[in-house]
């Protein structure tokens, strides 16, 4: 696991896409998995203006979201598909036959979520999976005690997650109680995961994900697994982890992540940032 820690939000959001659009454009064949939630807008904000002024391009791409609520269909305003239409879908080049989650309107719930494993199988699996992490210290809905080896699958959402997500709603009483969401071991099955974090209300729950031991009560310290995982974070949601000089320390150090400590490349939005005069190509970080 990899700790970026930015001054603040904007900082952190603006590595994140930066991170997405070079691999969009090292590959524009991408399969992406995405997140919903606050956080997230931020991110598909920067990736739509990437588009709009640098011509990200993503036509070949495919994406799969991790969850949507059972029993909304796309069309339902408070529907993830809504939320990524409005986000991100509509803003760019996507098409829209190539942009995934799962059918919360399904009759057969578990026939959807079989329908969705396979249906990311055939895409040749996810290459880049952003990532959120909910106060419940969930990934997608995988809510405390979800086993670390679960694949999409339906979950009851805790009171934490309904606290949190139900003033999203028009009317808070019409969040649905259930979810439909890719399991912890379907997320671990990401080539890369980059999870982004922010704000002082997710300090503890990072620094138990990052720092604690892993547990199922705790679905995003399964990410402590995973080969190849870059944690992006502003400095109050890190502000609880013990280690972050070591983790600063890293960032300043490594060259892999120099092209994203080089703020003249920052000009560059989604565009091909300059390559520095005699230096070899950095390796992608992610
Ligand atoms: C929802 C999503 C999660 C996301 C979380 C964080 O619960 N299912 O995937 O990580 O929201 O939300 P926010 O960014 O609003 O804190």
């Amino acid at each position: 696991m990899e700790i970026v820690i930015r001054p603040d939000a904007e900082a952190a959001t603006d590595l994140v896409a930066r991170v997405i659009a070079k691999e969009l454009r090292d590959n524009p064949r991408l399969v992406m998995g995405l997140a919903t939630g606050r956080t997230m807008e931020s991110v598909y904000s920067r990736l739509v203006q990437m588009h709009r002024e640098a011509g990200l391009d993503f036509s070949g791409c495919h994406t799969f979201n991790l969850d949507e609520y059972v029993g909304l269909s796309g069309s339902h305003r408070n529907s993830y598909r809504h939320y990524m239409n409005h986000n991100l879908f509509l803003n760019v080049n996507v098409d829209l036959r190539n942009t995934h989650l799962p059918n919360g309107a399904a009759a057969d719930i578990e026939a959807e979520c079989e329908r969705y494993e396979k249906l990311i199988a055939e895409c040749g699996g996810i290459d880049l999976q952003l990532l959120g992490i909910g106060l419940a210290g969930h990934l997608g809905f995988n809510e405390p005690v979800s086993s670390l080896r679960s694949r999409t699958r339906i979950k009851v959402l805790s009171p934490l997650t309904r606290a949190q997500n139900a003033p999203l709603f028009t009317s808070p009483n019409e969040m649905p109680r259930r979810a439909i969401t890719m399991g912890v071991g379907t997320i671990l099955e990401a080539r890369c995961c980059l999870l982004l974090a922010t704000g002082e209300d997710k300090a503890e729950i990072v620094a138990r994900a990052i720092e604690g031991p892993v547990t199922s009560m705790i679905s995003a310290t399964a990410l402590q697994f995973h080969p190849h995982c870059v944690v992006v974070l502003d400095e109050e949601a890190a502000s609880q982890l013990q280690e972050t000089d070591y983790y600063r320390w890293i960032f300043e150090n490594e060259p892999q992540w120099q092209l994203y400590r080089d703020q003249s490349n920052v000009a560059h939005l989604g565009g091909r940032p300059a390559k520095p005069a005699g230096r070899k190509k950095e390796v992608a970080p992610v």
